[in-house]
């Protein structure tokens, strides 16, 4: 059951103290009260993507105090520096390419080489994020398909046994989520309309924003719209029962397959068969897999309640043909 303090300095220290040991705690920003995650710790992140049942691994905002810390995140291009400056701390998240050396989770950014930061203009967020001093991944703090939290006990009605700590800081005030810029070189493009107008970005850039319509259905601006977009290089052969002669294995649960001893490499999502840790280790594992170089990777039956959906719908999109590629 979720403790619920008020958003004063040991409120803040606590969210903090939470925050870095893995908890899921939920905030007020300006916009939406946001459902916190360290977005280092890909168990966390795993967690959270549970608590709120979302489908799939949507990517998730990371959350930072200040522009020096989201220089560690993104590369910022002379048009995302020139947003920044015009309405950070506020309702503005940008999507950028993600920093040599950015530490999120690619749970947390959906296995994209793109990441969407904002800087909240809330004193509690604020002071959170301040205190915690790491990047802070947060959607809104409602059960996935309901409407967004804009007062604590939204967030308590939807969420209350999933999750850790809530900080109530009373009514938000913009009360729809942050405006979303893919700012990737090309003509910025506006992701998601939300608490800064269009027109007033248009002002500031001097130049009319793209429309996602615009974005080709590959594209990574748009994820969950292409059946591959982060597919590995190997060849994924989900459901396996035996594995195949130059195979490597992603394995899951305690059980083996014949053939798994000549594998050219074994990994296990979880060996104790726990759909939280499963998930937290898919990205990574899929990368160590390909990195080793191996054509087809034989991938064990992986239940499909819980996380499994989302773990079954992010492997199976990483099985489709590349969109693109002559298979
Ligand atoms: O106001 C807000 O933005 C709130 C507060 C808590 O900060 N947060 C919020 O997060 O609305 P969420 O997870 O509900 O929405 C995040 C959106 C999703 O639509 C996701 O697809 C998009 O951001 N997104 C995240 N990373 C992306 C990326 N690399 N490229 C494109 N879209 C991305
Ligand atoms: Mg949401």
């Amino acid at each position: 059951m979720a403790r619920v303090m008020k958003a004063d300095a040991a409120g803040v220290r606590e969210a903090a103290d939470g925050l870095a040991a893995g908890a899921l705690v939920a905030f007020p920003t300006e916009t939406v009260y946001g459902l916190g995650a360290d977005a280092e710790n890909a168990e966390a992140v795993a967690r959270l993507y549970a608590a709120k049942g979302r489908p799939s691994f949507n990517p998730l905002i990371a959350h930072v105090a200040d522009v020096i810390s989201a220089r560690k995140l993104a590369r910022l291009d002379a048009v995302a520096e020139r947003l920044a400056a015009a309405f950070w701390p506020g309702a503005l998240t940008i999507v950028a390419p993600q920093a040599i050396g950015c530490r999120v989770c690619a749970l947390a950014t959906a296995g994209l080489d793109t990441i969407a930061v904002r800087i909240p203009d809330h004193p509690v967020a604020q002071a959170i994020l301040t205190t915690v001093s790491r990047p802070v991944v947060a959607p809104s703090a409602n059960h996935s398909g309901h409407v967004s939290p804009t007062r604590a006990d939204h967030v308590l009605a939807d969420l209350a046994g999933q999750i850790d700590l809530v900080i109530d800081g009373g009514p938000t005030g913009v009360g729809v989520e942050s405006t979303i810029v893919a700012c990737l070189g090309a003509r910025p493009m506006l992701l998601r309309p939300g608490g800064i107008p269009r027109t007033a970005i248009e002002h500031v850039l001097d130049a009319r924003l793209a429309e996602p319509s615009a974005a080709r259905a590959d594209s990574p601006l748009a994820p969950g719209l292409s059946a591959s977009h982060y597919a590995p290089r190997a060849r994924l052969r989900l459901e396996a029962r035996t594995v195949k002669p130059g195979e490597a294995l992603l394995a899951f649960g305690p059980g083996s397959l014949p053939g798994a001893s000549e594998a050219r490499r074994v990994l296990n999502l979880s060996v104790r068969a726990d759909l939280i840790e499963a998930a937290a280790n898919l990205f990574a594992c899929l990368r160590t897999l390909d990195a080793a170089g191996t054509g087809t990777i034989a991938v064990m039956p992986v239940p499909r309640e819980g996380l499994g959906e989302a773990i079954n719908d992010r492997l199976e999109r990483a099985a489709a043909p590349r969109a693109g590629a002559a298979v």
